[in-house]
C-alpha cells in the first residue's frame, strides 16, 4: 500500500479562503444565457423568463461572482443593444461564435439574475472594438443615480436603483489573435492603463482587472503581463489569468497532473507582477483574478456553427464530463486556493451548458455533470483561512510532467467555529494511497464527514436520465486516532474530510 503524509497545523495560514474563488461565468455563448439561465417557456421561469431550478443549483454550487457578458463575445459587443423595451433591441452578428445574438438579455436583465441568485456581477467592458468613451457609458448606466443622460436612461428603463457593480474586467483576452480587436502588449496596455484611469475618476473604488494571458502556452506569456502591467501599474488590482486543461491522446496521468501547470502559471504571474512592483518602486500588490479556468476538450464538441448559418444559442462547448474531469476540476480549486494569498478571484468557466457544472434541456429537465460535485463542496466546506499542508506523497512518471506527485491537497480552517475541511486529490491509475494527517495541533479532533467521488471507469459520465449516482459517497475508511487521522484514497478520485475540533 502506497502511503502520503501531511500536517495539518492552524499556524500554517496561507491567507483568508477568498469567497470570490468560487466564481463563474455566463457569456452569450451556445445555450449559457439563451435556454441556461434565460428560458421564458420554462415551466420554473419566473416574471423575467429566468429558470428558477437553475438559480437553485446556483445557490446550491455556492458561487460567489459571476463574470459577464464575456468572453470573446464581450469583444464586438454594444451593451446599449441590450438595455431598453425588448421588442426594439436589434438583433447583431456575433462574430465571436458565428452566432445571432437577440440581445433579449442585456446589462439589466442580468443584474436582476445576479440579485435573484444573490451572486456578484463581474462586468467586463469592450475593448476590442470599443474603448474608454463605451466604457465610461456603460459605467455610468450602471452605477451613477440619477441626473445625467444614462443613469436616467437606466431609469426610464426600469431600473432606479444604479446597480453599484464592483468588479469590472478591462476587455477580454487581448493578446490572443482570435479576438475581434486583438492588440499587440502595448497597444492594449495603453488603452486598459486610459480606460481604468478616466473609470476611476467616476469612482475610485471600483476593482480592475487588466487582461493577462489566455494560457501560459501562449508565445506572449509573460512579456503580456510585463508590459501590460508596466502600462497599467497604477490603475488596476488584479491581472487575469485563463486556463484550460483536456486529456491528450489518451495520456490520462498527464491529464490528472493538470493542477502543477495551474501552481506554475500562477507563480509565474505573480512573479513578473512582483518584477514590475519592483521597477516600479510600488507599494501595491497585484493579485490574479484566474476569470476563466476548467476542463475543456476543445476540439471534441463544436466551438462554430456551420459558416453559413447564424443561429441563435446554438449548442457550442457542451463538453461532457466525466470522473477523471471531476478530479481534475477539484485539483484546480485546490490550486487556487492554496495561492489564495494571490489569487483572490476566479471563475470556473462557465456556468450552464456551455463547458459547464449545469445542463439544461430547452424547456425542460436540469442536470448536474461530475465537475458540479468537488465545485459545490468545496465552496460549501472551505471556511475561514487557508492552511499549507507540508505534503510528502510518493509520485510517479507522466509525460507531460516528470515525476507528478501522486497527491495533491489543501486543507482549511476556521477559527470561529473550528471546523477543518481537507480536500485531497489520488492521480495514481491504479493504486489507493493511505494519507496520514498530522491533526495534533489540533484540538479535540474528530471526523464529522469524508467524501469521495471515484469510479471503477474514469471515463464514467453522469446523464440527465441519471446524475445521482457518480457522487461523491461516503468514504468509511476515514479514522482519527492518536492525533493521526487516517484515510485511503482510491486511484484517480477527488476527497474531503472534516474534522469538528475545539476553537
Ligand atoms: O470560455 C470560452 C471562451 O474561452 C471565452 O469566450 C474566451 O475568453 C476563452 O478563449
Amino acid at each position: 500500500m502506497l502511503h502520503a503524509s501531511l500536517t495539518i497545523d492552524p499556524s500554517f495560514t496561507v491567507s483568508p479562503v477568498r469567497r470570490r474563488t468560487f466564481g463563474t461565468f455566463v457569456e452569450h455563448l451556445g445555450r449559457c444565457v439563451y435556454t441556461g439561465i434565460h428560458d421564458p417557456g420554462h415551466p420554473t421561469a419566473d416574471e423575467d423568463g429566468f429558470r428558477k431550478d437553475v438559480i437553485e443549483l446556483v445557490g446550491e454550487l455556492g458561487i460567489s461572482t459571476v463574470r459577464y457578458p464575456g468572453g470573446n463575445f464581450v469583444s464586438g459587443y454594444r451593451w446599449e443593444d441590450g438595455t431598453g423595451p425588448v421588442e426594439q433591441r436589434p438583433s447583431r452578428l456575433d462574430l465571436a461564435w458565428h452566432s445571432t445574438e437577440p440581445n433579449t438579455v442585456g446589462v439589466d436583465e442580468f443584474m436582476r439574475w445576479c440579485a435573484k441568485a444573490g451572486v456578484e456581477p463581474m462586468m467586463a467592458v469592450n475593448l476590442g472594438t470599443r474603448g474608454v468613451q463605451e466604457a465610461l457609458d456603460l459605467l455610468e448606466y450602471c452605477n451613477i443615480e440619477q441626473g445625467t443622460h444614462f443613469s436616467d436612461l437606466r431609469r426610464t428603463n426600469g431600473t432606479k436603483d444604479p446597480h453599484g457593480i464592483r468588479m469590472w474586467c478591462l476587455g477580454n483576452e487581448m493578446d490572443g489573435p482570435w479576438q475581434i480587436g486583438h492588440k499587440t502588449a502595448q497597444e492594449y496596455g495603453r488603452v486598459a492603463a486610459e480606460t481604468a484611469r478616466a473609470m476611476r475618476m467616476v469612482d475610485p473604488d471600483l476593482e480592475l482587472v487588466a487582461c493577462g494571458s489566455s494560457s501560459s502556452a501562449m508565445p506572449t506569456f509573460g512579456e503580456w503581463e510585463a508590459t501590460v502591467l508596466t502600462e497599467t501599474y497604477e490603475f488596476v488590482d488584479y491581472i487575469s489569468a485563463h486556463a484550460y486543461y483536456f486529456e491528450e491522446d489518451g495520456d490520462l496521468a498527464s491529464f490528472l497532473g493538470s493542477a502543477i501547470n495551474m501552481d506554475a502559471f500562477i507563480e509565474d504571474v505573480v512573479a513578473t507582477a512582483d518584477a514590475v512592483r519592483a521597477v516600479k518602486r510600488s507599494d501595491k500588490r497585484i493579485s490574479i483574478s484566474f476569470d476563466e479556468w476548467n476542463v475543456w476538450y476543445q476540439n471534441a464538441t463544436p466551438s462554430v456553427p456551420p459558416r453559413d448559418s447564424w443561429p441563435v444559442a446554438p449548442v457550442l462547448l457542451e463538453d461532457h464530463y466525466n470522473v477523471a474531469d471531476a478530479v481534475v476540476v477539484g485539483n484546480l480549486l485546490i490550486s487556487l486556493l492554496r495561492h489564495s494569498d494571490r489569487v483572490r478571484s476566479a471563475s470556473l468557466a462557465q456556468l450552464v451548458n456551455v463547458i459547464a457544472p449545469i445542463m439544461t434541456e430547452p424547456g425542460g429537465r436540469i442536470w448536474k455533470q461530475t465537475t458540479y460535485h468537488p465545485f459545490a463542496l468545496t465552496s460549501r466546506h472551505a471556511v475561514g483561512q487557508v492552511l499549507r499542508v507540508e505534503l510528502s506523497t510518493p509520485s510517479h512518471e507522466t509525460k507531460t510532467y516528470g515525476q507528478t506527485p501522486l497527491v495533491d491537497a489543501v486543507a482549511t480552517h476556521d477559527p470561529e467555529s473550528g471546523a477543518v475541511a481537507l480536500f485531497a486529490v489520488n492521480r495514481s491509475l491504479s493504486d489507493p494511497v493511505v494519507v496520514e494527517v498530522d491533526v495534533r495541533a489540533l484540538r479535540s479532533p474528530a471526523v464529522v464527514e469524508a467524501l469521495t467521488l471515484a469510479n471503477p471507469d474514469p471515463y464514467a459520465r453522469a446523464t440527465v436520465d441519471d446524475d445521482g449516482t457518480l457522487v461523491p459517497q461516503p468514504n468509511d475508511t476515514a479514522t482519527c486516532q492518536d492525533g493521526v487521522v487516517r484515510v485511503e484514497l482510491p486511484p484517480v478520485s477527488w476527497s474531503m474530510v472534516r474534522l469538528s475540533t475545539r476553537p
